[in-house]
């Protein structure tokens, strides 16, 4: 059972539970069978205030592979929002209509609002530029399937980490494993901010902007897209917004057991002409993070699946 009713970020799970998850949703990959009625007659709420593909829609799908049921909005133009109601009254609204909420919104810092206010267990699908706990958990399913470990790894992470939220709960959530080093690869504009470097290990990261010269140390590659919706100034996006491409001849630097992760949707960061690399495991990554919600959603409403 897990010990918070709200995962905002990532330390609101301990290791052992976030190792728990990942072992409940490689069971459920193995055995779906089993886990086909689990929610029968649950309701997820998925609020979004913000667009998304991946993340609602494998939250939809893994309640659907529950056997639960899922209501919510995917734009806030069709919610009371755009009514002037606040996220709190929403969140209690809706928690009496829903089981468990899991809410996307674009202001940093909206994630713990709503957790406070939900009566029912809440899950922070991303609040801006803050967090994002929910593609660290589909993160370290995939590096763990990969690479079968979490521990004694160095992980690059590239492109936006000033406004990329993934990459903020990633570092987070990785700093806690034994021997996990960091090269954070970004222009100078876009570095980690001082915040999240502030709660890492000391001398756990080094910053670059480096991609190529970096590309041999690395057991993870993380690429990102550059945050476009989170500039003030357009002209600087333009100017940056194509600073790092992965691509065929850029790849051959990395070692053979290199992987290479993105949260997607990517722009041009990554050519389509490493797709079919086998060191590219980001579409892989994005159908395991469905299986890691059908385990954090069964965790969350504490329903545990007989093992036989
Ligand atoms: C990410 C996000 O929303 O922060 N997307 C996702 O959830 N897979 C990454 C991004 O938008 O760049």
């Amino acid at each position: 059972m897990l010990k918070s009713r709200y995962l905002v970020q990532p330390e609101d799970f301990s290791i052992q539970e976030i190792d728990n998850i990942i072992d409940i949703a490689h069971d459920i990959i193995e055995y779906p069978g089993k886990y086909a009625h689990a929610l029968d007659g649950k309701v997820l709420a998925t609020l979004f205030f913000e667009p998304s593909t991946r993340t609602r829609l494998s939250f939809e799908a893994a309640m659907n592979r529950l056997g639960g049921r899922v209501i919510g909005f995917s734009d806030s133009k069709s919610s009371s929002t755009s009514k002037g109601e606040s996220l709190e009254d929403t969140m209690r609204i809706v928690s009496g209509y829903a089981d468990i909420i899991a809410s996307r919104h674009p202001i940093a810092g909206a994630g713990h609002r709503a957790a406070d206010a939900a009566l029912v267990p809440f899950i922070n699908a991303g609040d801006g530029k803050n967090q994002h706990p929910t593609q660290t958990l589909t993160d370290l399913i995939t590096i763990k399937h990969y690479k079968g470990r979490l521990d004694n790894l160095t992980i690059g992470l590239c492109g936006d980490l000033k406004y990329g939220r993934t990459v903020h709960s990633l570092a987070k959530a990785m700093n806690r494993y034994e021997n996990v080093n960091f090269i954070f690869i970004s222009p100078e504009e876009l570095m980690m901010p001082e915040e999240t470097k502030r709660e890492l290990k000391p001398g756990c990261f080094e910053e670059t902007s480096n991609l190529r010269e970096s590309l041999a140390k690395l057991d993870v590659l993380y690429m990102t897209r550059i945050q476009e919706e989170r500039f003030e100034d357009k002209s600087k996006y333009e100017r940056l917004k194509d600073v790092y491409i992965l691509d065929k001849k850029k790849l051959e630097y990395a070692r053979e057991d290199t992987i290479v992760l993105h949260p997607l949707p990517r722009v041009n960061e990554i050519s389509t002409d490493v797709d079919d690399d086998p060191r590219t495991v980001y579409f892989e990554q994005a159908k395991l993070g469905m299986y890691v919600r059908m385990a954090l959603i069964l965790e969350m409403l504490g329903v545990e699946v007989s093992s036989n």
